[in-house]
């Protein structure tokens, strides 16, 4: 496998003005994130609202340019390719395809929008391959004239898979797809995405905050705090022996469907802190029980530890916690 998407060092920023007269503060939304991502890889993004991800996938998707870094796709800058491009190349699944769906258009024009926008397709074409795709995803012949209001969640879900799918992109950056869906229909959801990635051999950058749809779904996952990502590996070994505290507190709000489990304590003490104003250091030291000195005062750099990387001062060795490090991987 190689790989397909290459995010290095990048940052995206707004300008966020409280008042008239008052300079704006700068919102660090993405702060120098780097990884890779394979082709055929499915890799996950996590972490409390807030964190970036969806900023991060727009990025992915061209809606944003970084403030500085670069985002290669199949080898090439994404500043160099424009919207149309990027567009047959990689397509977004959003969470709420109701808002993502023009309600005045049908179901064959919505799917049919990236095509229309290349207009290449002849009108006999177009038919077909909306045929087609639409029964790649288990939408019936019949809705195709209908609009998304008469659909139900989940087949307007299909049509946004549907649309995304129809010019044959490599990569699919999946936004929470099933968040604003009933909890019966989610399953069938993400098996359609499964079942889609197989057969079209897809690449999917996947955001969710379900960690057990994250660990059944993923191949990798990047934990972010406050626009960067803390840690990053297989997502057996994230998931698993967690090296971050960031990540095992995360973990720790998992509903696991399981009735003999008690309801999970409220994940942090303290708030989400401002991320106009994060705090020195490790963005997470105020919220982290094994926080010492370095934490505050330096930014951890990335470190190796098995096939993950993490960002955490306990691996650093400059953490007088470092015993610490070695006792949590063999609690793990
Ligand atoms: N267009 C924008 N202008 C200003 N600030 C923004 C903009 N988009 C996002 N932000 C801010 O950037 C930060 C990251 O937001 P983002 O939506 O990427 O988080 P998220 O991880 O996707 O959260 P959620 O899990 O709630 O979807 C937040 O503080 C958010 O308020
Ligand atoms: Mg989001």
């Amino acid at each position: 496998m190689t790989a397909l998407l290459d995010v290095r060092e990048v940052r995206v920023e707004f300008p966020i003005r409280r008042g008239l007269f008052q300079k704006p503060r700068i919102l660090h939304a993405v702060d120098g994130v780097s990884f890779t991502v394979k082709r055929g890889e499915v890799l996950s993004l996590v972490g409390e609202s807030g964190c970036g991800k969806s900023t991060l996938a727009k990025t992915l998707l061209g809606i944003h340019a970084p403030t500085s870094g670069c985002v290669t796709f199949a080898g090439k800058d994404l500043k160099e390719l424009d919207r149309r491009e990027i567009a047959r190349q990689i397509q977004p699944v959003f969470q709420d395809p109701y808002s993502s769906l023009n309600p005045r258009k049908t179901v064959e024009d919505l799917i049919a929008l990236p095509l229309d926008i290349r207009a290449q397709a002849t009108s006999s074409q177009r038919r077909e391959a909306v045929a087609e795709i639409m029964g790649l995803v288990g939408l019936s012949r019949r809705s195709i004239h209908a609009y998304p209001s008469q659909l139900s969640g989940g087949q307007r879900q299909r049509v946004a898979i549907a649309r995304a799918l129809i010019t044959r992109p490599e990569l699919v950056v999946c936004d929470e797809p099933t968040s604003a869906l009933d909890v019966s229909v989610q399953a069938q959801i993400l098996n359609l995405l499964q079942d889609l990635k197989e057969k079209f051999n897809l690449t999917y950058v996947f955001i969710s905050h379900d960690l057990n749809v994250v660990r059944h779904f993923s191949d990798r996952v990047a934990v972010m705090y406050l626009g960067r990502v803390v840690e990053l590996g297989d997502t057996e070994e994230v998931l698993g022996r967690s090296l971050h505290p960031y990540t095992r507190k995360l973990k720790q709000g998992v509903l696991v469907p399981d009735p003999s489990h008690r309801l999970p304590p409220p994940i942090f003490d303290g708030g989400f802190p401002d991320p106009t104003n994060p705090p020195s250091g490790c963005h997470f030291h105020p919220r982290c029980p094994d926080a010492g000195e370095a934490c505050t005062a330096r930014r951890p750099g990335t470190v190796r530890h098995g096939s993950s990387t993490v960002a955490c001062h306990l691996y650093t060795g400059l953490a007088t916690g470092h015993d610490a490090a070695n006792e949590k991987l063999e609690d793990a």
